[in-house]
């Protein structure tokens, strides 16, 4: 331990350092007052014994000063004093001393304290060393918390989305089933106008022209409306059966509809730079699942695969199914940078998220996980040779 001994008697300053030196210290020493205070700031010792009445500062006045400085490690500090009267045994506790030592000093006496203090320093430097530790995770835990509730509140905000859609889509079903209604009347029309319309363009008129060219245009945009109201629809039956709050749905289920239809709803993600090749085994056994929630397993891969394809702005997603050994395997996979080896495990945590805050929630695969675990499904995922990830589910057929 490192010792400051300030003393401005010459012998006792050598009698104290040959001994304390003896007992295995490191030791400077001060021949007054302000050599001493110098010292401390520049050696840091553990330990300071103090002459009470030296030139410069005072021992007392020293303690006062090492016990207002906050700026350092915990000095423990035994004054060397001939005064043993109680008042100026107070006097120099009251100033910060840890502890007195008469002189002329006893060996024994001595080292009983000396060993007294170092047991002190040392309680103390652990004390602040788990302060430091402390205060560290404090403030670490005071990100993650309010990282975390970030990102529950944007969750939050996504369910609340979720239940919203539910009432939207109804709400576009009404004005859609007018469109689809009128449409089809319009189209029966067509059919008692369009031989009048052909009869005209015979009868060499001025409008045979314009008439041909409804003639050929009007079944084009009928057929258009059709197929539009009909994507509605579709769009729509998908967000309602997603949104759909049942709790006992599971029922046999076909896999291909559920991809069929969770590729529907993503289609929006997709449409623009994602191929999509779909392998759907023909006459696949069904499997006893809630099919609402394995949409949305496959909805929160094949929003991952797009995203994860972004950067490069093109990329293909490939969905398989298959049946294998009594149970039906569902392969996702992608054409994206695939994920780093390091990262293989943290994906699946909650939260975990390499996305900006706006756009990842880190909740995808953990839910996705969730599901399946409690369908007694399967789920794994590898980094393909030649790039991209390819996540494999695998659920227990119904036989
Ligand atoms: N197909 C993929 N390709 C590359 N990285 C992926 C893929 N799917 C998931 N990841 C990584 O796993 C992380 C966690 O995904 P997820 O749990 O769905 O949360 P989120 O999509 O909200 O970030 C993503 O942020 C991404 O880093
Ligand atoms: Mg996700």
């Amino acid at each position: 331990m490192k010792v400051l001994i300030a003393e401005d008697d010459s012998a006792s300053r050598m009698a104290l350092k040959t001994t304390l030196q003896k007992w295995g210290h490191e030791v400077i020493v001060a021949e007054d007052g302000n050599e001493a205070w110098e010292l401390l700031q520049i050696e840091n010792p553990k330990l300071a014994i103090l002459d009470w009445m030296m030139p410069g500062i005072e021992g007392i006045e020293l303690c006062r000063r090492i016990r207002k400085k906050s700026d350092c490690d915990y000095v423990y500090v035994i004054l060397l004093t001939s005064r043993i009267e109680k008042e100026d045994i107070v006097a120099g506790l009251d100033a910060g001393a840890d502890d007195y030592i008469t002189k002329p000093f006893d060996r024994e006496v001595l080292r009983s304290r000396v060993a007294v203090g170092a047991r002190i320093v040392q309680y103390e430097t652990l004390l602040a060393e788990k302060n430091v530790q402390l205060q560290r995770y404090g403030s670490e835990m005071g990100k993650l918390a309010e990282e975390r509730s970030k990102q529950l509140v944007h969750a939050e905000r996504m369910a609340t989305v979720g239940l919203l859609s539910a009432g939207i889509a109804h709400e576009i079903n009404n004005p859609a089933t007018f469109i689809a209604g009128n449409i089809q009347t319009l189209g029966k029309f067509y059919e008692d106008v369009e031989p009048v319309l052909l009869e005209r363009t015979k009868q060499d008129c001025q409008d045979t022209e314009k008439l041909e060219f409804i003639l050929q245009e009007m079944p084009k945009a009928v057929e258009g409306i059709r197929n539009g109201v009909r994507r509605i629809s579709r769009i729509v039956n998908g967000l309602k059966s997603f949104c759909r709050k049942n709790e006992n749905s599971v029922a046999a289920c076909d896999i291909n509809t559920c991809v069929e239809q969770a590729l529907e709803l993503c289609h929006n993600a997709l449409k623009y730079y994602v191929t999509i090749e779909k392998d759907l085994a023909e006459n696949l056994p069904h499997i006893m699942a809630d099919s609402q929630q394995i949409e949305q397993v496959l909805i929160n891969l094949i929003v991952n695969a797009a995203d994860a394809m972004m950067e490069k702005g093109q990329g293909t997603l490939s969905i398989t199914t298959r049946s294998a050994d009594n149970s039906v395997v569902i392969k996702v996979s992608d054409t994206g940078p695939g994920i780093p080896d390091d990262k293989l495990d943290d994906i699946w945590q909650p939260f975990f998220t390499t996305k900006p805050p706006d756009k990842g929630t880190g909740l995808g695969l953990f839910t996705v996980r969730g599901i399946i675990e409690n369908h007694e499904g399967l789920i794994s995922l590898e980094n393909k040779p030649c790039g991209g990830a390819e996540f494999t589910i695998t659920f227990p057929a119904v036989t």
